[in-house]
């Protein structure tokens, strides 16, 4: 092997080793920031001595017309405000596991999967689903949604 042959090969050998090691560090940062799909809360979700903890503000809230995290506390949480109340239940729909979304004008969380509707409370309105959505503690403190799962 000529010397400039063994030079090209190792200069090929350390960018082909590389090359993975690269890939893998911008991969890391790209996604241990992204939210999940269908989140709209944006808050750190540290809970407070109480069991609340902040899922977004009510700015967001207000523009947004709900606020969903499908990671709060371990749990898929979707938040609404119903009239002057706050409800929050898990948005994972009982039927097949589809995320529920509020609809303001029905003042139901429905799924856009088979149709299911629940009411503000959690409980079925319409199947197929026979089973409720849990509920949680919410409300508004300060500029903040606060929602207890625990
Ligand atoms: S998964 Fe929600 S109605 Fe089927």
């Amino acid at each position: 092997m000529k010397r400039r042959e063994f030079v090209n090969w190792v200069g090929f050998g350390v960018l082909a080793s590389s090359l993975p090691v690269a890939i893998a560090a911008c991969q890391s940062e790209d996604t241990a920031s992204a939210p999940a799909e269908g989140d709209t809360a944006t808050a750190d979700a540290a809970p407070r001595e109480d069991g609340f903890a902040a899922i977004g503000t009510v700015a967001d809230l207000d523009a947004q017309g709900s606020l969903s995290d499908k990671t709060f506390q371990g749990e898929q949480v979707a938040v609404a405000r119903n009239g002057e109340a706050i409800v929050a239940v898990n948005s994972l729909c009982t039927h097949q596991g589809c995320s529920v979304e509020w609809d303001g004008d029905a003042s139901q969380f429905s799924c856009p999967c088979h149709g299911s509707k629940f009411n503000p409370d959690g409980s079925v309105a319409e199947g197929p689903a026979t089973e409720p959505l849990p509920s949680y503690e919410a409300m508004i403190e300060g500029d903040q949604v606060l929602v207890k799962v625990g």
